[in-house]
Formats: C-alpha cells, structure tokens, sequence
C-alpha cells in the first residue's frame, strides 16, 4: 500500500427530514447570509427548497437565490453567481442539487475566494489556495460532489469542460435525504448508478501494488450499486436502495476507495471531452461507453485485476487456466448490465460520429502533447483506437 493522506472533512447529514436541520447547522456555524444555488427547477417541484427555505428563515439566516444551473454547469452562470455573491456579501453558499449545482457553487466559492475568474484557474491549472464555505443539499446519487476534492465546469464558448482538483474545495456540510432522489428519472438514475461505480473502478483498476483491503471495500460499494440500482429502477421509490445508492454515491468519490492507489481516471478524461463538446451527453451515460471500451483495451496488461473484478463484483467464473477469458466475460457482463439499466453502450447510440474521434482525442491529449497516464500512456492513436472499440 502506498503512502496516503485522507482527509474528508465534510460534515455529512444523512436519511429522512435532514433537510430541516440546514438552518440550525448554519447558524450554529456562524454563517448570516448564504446564496442558494439551484437548477433547473426540480428542487421547487418537490417541496425540497421550500424546506430548506423555510429552515433559514426559522434560524434567521437572511439568502439571495440563483437558479438555472444546466447540467455540465457553464461558467458564464458561474460568473453571474460571484456578481451576485460580491453584491449581497454572503459568507455561505448552499448548492441544493445534483453534481451539476454543486460543480457551479464551488466554482463561484473559487472565484470569491481567491477574486480571479475562476475558468482562468482552472484552464491554467492554478491550485486552490483558499476555500469558501459551501453547503451541499443532495438530490441525486452520481457524482460525489458533495463529499469530492472536484470541481467540473463547462465552457461554452470553447466547448471545453475541465476540471480542477483540491482538498479546499470539499464541502463543508452535506446533507442527504434519499427520499428526494425517487423523483430522479430512470434515465438520470441509470447515469448516477454508472458514474458512482466509475468513481470507484477508476480507482480499483491501477497499476498499484495490491491493496486488499481498499479492493473489498471497493467491491462491496460495487455489488451493492449493482443491486441497489436495479431495485430502483425497477421501484423508484424503494427507499433501502435509494439509500444506498446515496450513500455510495458519497462513498465512491470522498477518496476512502483511493487511499494507498495512484488512480488517474482515464475513463474520466476521455468522457469530459465528450460531454463538453457535445452538451446533451450526461456524464454519466458517457463514461457508460467510454469505461468497457477502455477496459477492452487495456485488461491484458493486468488480467489478474480485471478477472477478480469479474468474479467478485460480476459473478463470472473464474477460469484458472484461462484468466483472461474471466476478464473479459466480466467486462461483457458488465456492458449488459449499463444496457439493461438503460445507458448507451456505443459511440452511435451517443450521437458521436467516427468523423469526430481525431478531434475528441486531439482535444484529450491537447493535440498529442500530453498522453494520458493508465497502465500505458493513452495517445492520440490509442485513444482512437479505444473509440473504434465502441463505435457501434
Ligand atoms: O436541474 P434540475 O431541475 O434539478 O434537474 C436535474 C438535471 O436535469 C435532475 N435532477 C437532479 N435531482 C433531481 C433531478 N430530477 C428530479 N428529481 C431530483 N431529485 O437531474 C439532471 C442531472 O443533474 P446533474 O446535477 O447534472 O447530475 P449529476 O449529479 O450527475 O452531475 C453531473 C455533473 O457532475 C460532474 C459531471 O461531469 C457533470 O458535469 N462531475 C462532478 C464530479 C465532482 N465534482 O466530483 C465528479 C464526476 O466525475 C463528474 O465529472
Ligand atoms: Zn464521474
């Protein structure tokens, strides 16, 4: 196991009627006046943001709102936001949302907090160096953004979407209540349910030394995402699985299943350029193209990972004589199970034509310059190669 620190130190308020203590928790924290970042409206449409309304004004914490936040958050709204913030001089920003409104809201706190555009940070890797305070009210199971070192933004403009990483942008309040995840569409599960396992596959498919302790937590997280997922797609409001799903969501990406690996997520990088260029793609719905390509790609150079994989979380048998045959039934079975929760398994069904494979990897490698780190460098070509994999 390699050297690691972890460090998650989000305050994590979870199960039925959390939302009713955003107000005191604050309050008691010290904060006075907080902007809530918001969506698309479906946190109206449940009742949610009247609770969390309703539990500010009780505990006399004044708040400003901005809405409208589009999944693969932009940064223009981004920008609107830290106008807003300076203006009304807020000391706390509460995202109620999914990853997409907490991506903003952090993006926002980066630009308050070190009084730079914040797409400047990011586009030329600055590192954080200070934090503004941020509250997550979950409403979906999928990106981890809530308890994440992650900030994802999208700009228009240059149809880029990147990323920035830092332990400062952790949240410092989380509040998760499965119950407002059964409104979520099966679609938008399905994605949440692919991209909670990616953030943790990412992680257990490394050329590491062994770690097994981190691979059964990781598998535990796996085959409980598994079954969960199924049982709430079927049952959307089933609230074991909804629960689960939460709390894996959060598990996935607060960095436990990382510790003692030296994960690079390049699933990860190759989907963000996906996404940013073509908006209508969730994240989640392209790593499900995205991730068994890479796998068919790349499993020979650790067969053994890849067969414990298959037959621990995917139940194949193990060939002994054959381990490679496991390794890959395993991956098989995983895209049929992506398929059968309702994600797109090809490039096609994304609406990605091959003519744009040279572009997309161009753009992923920043025109060949920077190969992506996996158990061998991803170039332009190899990450073509990876497409073709998936092309229909
Ligand atoms: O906007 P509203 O109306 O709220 O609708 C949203 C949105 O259309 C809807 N939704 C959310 N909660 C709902 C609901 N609909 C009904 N009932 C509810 N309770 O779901 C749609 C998708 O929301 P979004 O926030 O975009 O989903 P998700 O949480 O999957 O976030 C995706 C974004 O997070 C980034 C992705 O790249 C993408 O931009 N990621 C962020 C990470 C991080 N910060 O750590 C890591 C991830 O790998 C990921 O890259
Ligand atoms: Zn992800």
């Amino acid at each position: 196991m390699n050297n690691f620190t972890y460090y998650t130190p989000t305050k994590v308020f979870f199960g039925k009627g959390v939302e009713e203590q955003v107000g005191p928790t604050l309050r008691d924290a010290g904060f006075k006046k907080v902007l809530i970042h918001f969506g698309g409206g479906s946190v109206r449409k449940s009742g949610l943001m009247d609770k969390v309304e309703k539990s500010l004004q009780a505990t006399g914490i004044e708040f400003v709102s901005l809405g409208n936040v589009a999944p693969n958050p932009k940064i223009s709204l981004v920008r609107e936001g830290i106008d807003l913030a300076k203006r009304e001089d807020v000391d706390m920003i509460v995202a109620v949302g999914g990853g997409s409104v907490i991506d903003s809201a952090k993006a926002i706190g980066l630009g308050l907090s070190h009084g730079k555009d914040p797409w400047t940070m990011i586009e030329e890797k600055q590192q954080p160096t200070k934090s503004f305070p941020l509250t997550a009210v979950l409403t979906i199971s999928a990106a981890g953004s809530e308890m994440s070192h992650s900030d994802v933004i999208t700009n228009s403009d240059k149809q880029l979407k990147r990323s920035v990483n830092s332990d400062l942008l952790r949240p410092l309040f989380a509040f998760e209540n499965p119950e407002y995840t059964s409104t979520v569409s099966p679609y938008q599960t399905a994605c949440g349910i692919v991209d909670t396992m990616m953030h943790t596959l990412e992680r257990y498919l490394t050329p590491d030394t062994d770690t097994e302790l981190i691979d059964r937590l990781s598998e535990a997280i796996l085959v409980s995402v598994k079954n969960a997922g199924r049982q709430a797609i079927k049952n959307p409001e089933d609230y074991e699985a909804r629960a689960t799903l939460m709390w894996a969501s959060s598990l996935s990406h607060n960095g436990l299943t990382g510790c003692g690996k030296k994960a690079t997520f390049p699933a990860h990088k190759i989907e963000h350029d996906i996404s940013g260029l073509h908006d209508e793609v969730s994240h989640g719905a392209g790593l499900a193209v995205v991730f068994p390509a890479w796998a068919r790609y790349i499993y020979t150079y650790d067969v053994r990972k890849f067969a414990q994989l298959a037959n621990r979380v995917w139940k194949v048998d193990m060939d002994h004589d054959h381990p490679e045959r496991t390794a890959l039934e395993g991956i098989e079975s995983m895209t049929r199970y992506f398929a059968e929760i309702g994600m797109p398994t090809t490039m096609q069904e994304l609406g990605i034509d091959p003519s744009e494979f040279e572009m997309l990897a161009e753009m992923t490698t920043d025109g060949g310059a920077h190969p992506l780190p996996s158990y061998v460098p991803l170039g332009k070509k190899e990450i073509i190669e990876i497409y073709r994999l998936a092309e229909k």
